[in-house]
């Protein structure tokens, strides 16, 4: 069966398809730092059969931060906690990467104390008030890209992804209706593109050829003016003729409303795997692995989009967090869908500084737990 084949990205050897996507926990330490529970977050992750997981976005800089409790990367001081976290992934037999980013007009200036920046200022778009970068800030954002590359790979993590998705710094880079720059870093895409291309190369230069290097890209951003999927399939070849292992294929941004990355699936089967069509598109232009997310939810559906070779690897994130162990499940035989409703309920424990969990799931077993006692 194709979904428990074994593969290689770049050397990474992967046990089978299945990829937890990034995924905002809300509970690191409020510096950024691993916390014991993110650490058994990520354990019970590995524990349930998932092949790769990536992390939460990690900020690079501390003026890149965009939630309360999110994990950083942005210090050297953070590499013995970053191991825990790994050596606890590897002592279940997973592999771990981590989500690279920086939250440009979208970090939060309550938990960075500073102006956000980002391409350009953009009415009605980002934080207000925001500002332009300059040329400099730029460097700084590619330059702590690499450095948390470089610190990544020493906290023992398997690969690392580029935040490229979703409207932060690098996707508001990639998308016209945010970036109105008309230096060598505006107008048309193979502009737009330069930071995350410099990104990529300056993360090689700090980690070298043999370390798998993957990138979160959007298929398009729903926003008006936004990036589309013509000038999205550019990106995708860019990335490849600089180095990256993988992409991995979403879409929409944190103010893409109901065509945000995580949608809500009203009316199930017509809804699944949101992003099917354009990653068709990006097999056939582009020759590398594509992990495709958003909204699969049924292990038929994941096998079919492998039969079909529309993607290599099956990416999901509210799944596991009402299910943990999902991916032994299937493997045990059973394969029920995924309990999850997609309802983001999720977010609210998390927003609330509790952690995420399935507010449905915990509902069931504090249920389960009363009938006992009673
Ligand atoms: C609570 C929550 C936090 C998320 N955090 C991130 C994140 O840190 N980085 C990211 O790229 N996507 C993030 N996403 C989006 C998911 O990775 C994924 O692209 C999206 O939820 C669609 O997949 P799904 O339908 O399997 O949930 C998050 C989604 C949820 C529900």
């Amino acid at each position: 069966m194709k979904l428990y084949e074994k593969s290689q990205i770049n050397g990474m050897v992967l046990e089978n398809r299945f990829v937890r996507s990034a995924t905002w926990e809300g509970m690191a330490g409020d510096n950024g730092s691993t916390t014991p529970q993110l650490i058994n977050c990520m354990e019970a992750l590995a524990h349930g059969g998932v092949g790769l997981i990536i992390t939460s976005h990690a900020y690079v800089l501390e003026n890149g931060r965009v939630r309360p409790k999110q994990l950083g990367v942005y210090h050297d001081d953070m590499i013995p906690g970053l191991y825990e976290m790994t050596r606890a992934v590897h002592g279940q037999g997973g592999k771990i990467g981590i989500q690279l980013n920086h939250g440009g007009l979208f970090a939060n200036p309550a938990l960075t104390g500073e102006i956000p920046y980002g391409p350009s200022v953009v009415d009605r778009l980002g934080r207000s008030p925001h500002k332009e970068m300059t040329p400099d800030h730029i460097e700084e954002v590619v330059e702590a890209f690499g450095l948390a590359a470089r610190r990544s790979k020493q906290a023992g993590f398997d690969c690392v992804q580029i935040h490229a998705a979703h409207g932060y710094l690098i996707s508001q880079f990639l998308s016209p209706a945010f970036n109105k720059r008309r230096d060598k870093y505006g107008g048309g895409i193979e502009n737009r593109s330069r930071i995350v291309a410099d990104v990529l190369k300056r993360i090689r230069d700090y980690v070298g050829p043999q370390y798998p290097v993957m990138a979160k890209i959007n298929s398009r951003d729903f926003l008006p003016g936004g990036l589309d999927l013509g000038d999205a399939l550019r990106v995708g070849k860019l990335l490849k003729e600089n180095g990256a292992d993988a992409i991995e294929l979403s879409g929409g941004t944190i103010i893409s409303e109901e065509k945000n990355p995580a949608r809500p699936l009203i009316s199930g089967k017509k809804d699944d795997a949101y992003f099917k069509e354009a990653a068709v598109a990006f097999k056939e232009t582009i020759d590398l692995p594509l992990i495709l997310v958003g909204g699969i939810r049924s292990f038929p559906v994941a096998e079919a989009i492998l039969d079909a070779q529309i993607a290599e690897y099956i990416s999901m994130s509210r799944p596991f967090i009402r299910e943990p162990d999902l991916i032994n499940r299937w493997k045990s035989g059973d394969l029920a869908p995924s309990t999850c409703l997609s309802d983001n309920k999720c977010f609210a424990p998390a927003i609330a500084g509790e952690g995420i969990y399935c507010v449905i799931e915990k509902r069931l077993a504090d249920k389960r737990l009363k009938n006992q006692l009673f």
